[in-house]
């Protein structure tokens, strides 16, 4: 279910050096305002940010006074942490691994940061083994958040087909639900007038509030608040985001 064409998995072709182009609006100003709401709700201390990309969350978190670390599988995006004017802020802090597998001991992070999306990725035994990491490594009373898609808006809202030209590069996406509306599966074609196209297709599993509760409890999590995006926006059907607060028991 993961493989793209090319046999290696969806979520390594989708996150090379192109992704931060695809995606230019999530950049450090957006990661800063984030942080900061983030912050007014409990997140501090020694935070991991999982799935960090090129580090926009962690720099954000290490500028407001957290203790951050970041955990990307994406050589590119750790290498293109360098890039940017918070480049020292992060130098030493971001690694490479899996989500799956965490090389950190239990109960070290205060808090474990999950945005963005960053999770759904790894098919019904990879989600439970990459929650199951977050929960081991959280303290005991520590906090998890999941920034997630909204199940309800994602399949209210999809957008079929776009094609979206940004500078030189061309991005054709192709949208579909699959598996009676779970999973939101996204053909995505990169063409750059020089180079070669690149394409994959994304899957990623959408997760009802009540399946999410079940799966935290079975880890030890107890959710405690739900927020529907970045700010004063309740959880409904229609709220941009699932972003999932819990607490570890
Ligand atoms: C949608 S991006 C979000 C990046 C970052 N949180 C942000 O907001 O900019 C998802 C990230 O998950 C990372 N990722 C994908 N599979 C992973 C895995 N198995 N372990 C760790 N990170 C992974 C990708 O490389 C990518 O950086």
């Amino acid at each position: 279910m993961n493989a793209d064409r090319g046999g290696e998995p969806w979520y390594v072709a989708a996150f090379r050096d192109d992704y931060r182009e695809v995606y230019s609006h999530r950049d450090h100003a957006a990661a800063r305002a984030e942080v900061a709401w983030l912050a007014e709700r409990g997140v501090a201390g020694t935070v991991l940010d999982l799935g960090c990309g090129f580090g926009r969350h962690t720099a954000a978190l290490r500028d407001a006074g957290c203790r951050a670390f970041g955990i990307d599988l994406s050589e590119d995006l750790l290498r293109a942490s360098r890039d940017h004017a918070t480049a020292a802020l992060v130098s030493g802090r971001l690694v490479r691994g899996d989500a799956r597998v965490l090389p950190f001991a239990a109960g070290a992070f205060d808090t474990v940061v999950v945005l963005f999306s960053s999770f759904g990725y790894f098919g019904a035994d990879g989600d439970v083994q990459a929650l199951s990491e977050i929960a081991r490594v959280v303290r005991r009373g520590g906090l998890v958040v999941l920034d997630l898609m909204n199940p309800a808006r994602i399949r209210a809202t999809l957008v079929p087909e776009s094609r979206t030209e940004r500078g030189a590069l061309v991005i054709e996406e192709q949208r579909r639900l699959e598996d009676g509306g779970r999973v939101v599966a996204k053909d995505v074609r990169l063409l750059r007038s020089g180079s070669a196209e690149r394409s994959w297709t994304e899957r990623v599993r959408m997760y009802e509030l009540a399946e999410l509760d079940v799966l935290l409890a079975e880890h030890g999590l107890a959710r405690t608040a739900v927020s529907g995006d970045f700010d004063a926006t309740p959880s409904s059907p229609a709220a941009p985001r699932q972003i999932v607060f819990a607490r570890r028991n």
